[in-house]
């Protein structure tokens, strides 16, 4: 089987969240990262890709003009559409599914933390092989380090067995109908990525290995592993 049709797929980034772990003023999308916002290269990867259609950003309404502006003054092979995203990560992205019409020339949707700028082309030929045939796959690491609970109560910890225990990455694909179904029914239970949604209908997702190095930049030194590993390539 051949890759995913050109234009098949809608890219939905979440890109409204306030990074407050990151502990700057301003959004932490907004960093350069090379000479570009970091955003722009998490948009960037994915607008390369011909089978890639639509690029949907959801953002803050506080930091819309910003964006657009951003937006204006890098040259992309598709345009950026704006929504603006909600309180939670789950309500940015279906804003953004609202968009998206099931009848329409995407029959697919990958979602993508506007804040991993390092997803590989190898990664995303895997992923999009992948979901032909399960209709849901995601990029996933396999756990490297030793996990520990931590018992409270002054009882320490306990160590977690880390066999078949994986990191979910994104991008994070599926058909659209039934990443909308799986929206249908969230009714607001707390979920932390868009396939506990899909889990949750009884649908099976399958975890594709990438690459450790598409990571999420969530603290300031983030931002200096991920201008190391660009400047190796
Ligand atoms: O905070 P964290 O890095 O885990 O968020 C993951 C992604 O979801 C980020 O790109 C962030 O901007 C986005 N997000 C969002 N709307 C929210 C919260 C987070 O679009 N309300």
């Amino acid at each position: 089987m051949g890759g995913l049709k050109e234009r098949s797929v809608a890219a939905i980034l979440p890109a409204a969240g306030s990074g407050q772990r990151f502990g700057d003023s301003k959004n932490k999308l907004f960093s350069s990262l090379n000479g570009d916002p970091l955003w722009v290269h998490s948009v960037r990867r994915l607008a390369m890709r011909a089978e890639i259609g639509r690029l949907i950003l959801a953002v803050s309404e506080h930091d819309l003009g910003d964006f657009q502006e951003q937006a204006s003054s890098v040259s992309l092979p598709l345009p950026v559409e704006f929504v603006i995203g909600g309180a939670e990560r789950m309500d940015s992205v279906q804003r953004a599914l609202d968009q998206i019409d099931t009848e329409g020339q995407q029959s697919w949707v990958a979602v993508h933390d506007a804040a991993r700028p390092l997803v590989s082309a190898d990664d995303l030929d895997k992923v999009f092989l992948a979901v032909q045939q399960t209709g849901a796959a995601i990029l996933a690491t396999p756990v490297s380090g030793t996990l520990k609970r931590e018992l409270g109560g002054g009882l320490g910890s306990e160590t977690v067995d880390r066999e078949g225990i994986w990191m979910a990455l994104t991008p994070q694909v599926f058909r659209v109908g039934l990443l909308k179904q799986a929206y249908a029914k969230h009714n607001g239970r707390p979920a932390t990525d868009d396939a506990q949604l899909v889990e949750r209908l009884g649908h099976a997702v399958q975890l594709v290995k990438g690459s450790a190095e598409n990571l999420k930049i969530t603290f300031p030194e983030d931002l200096s592993i991920a201008e190391a590993i660009l400047n190796r390539k």
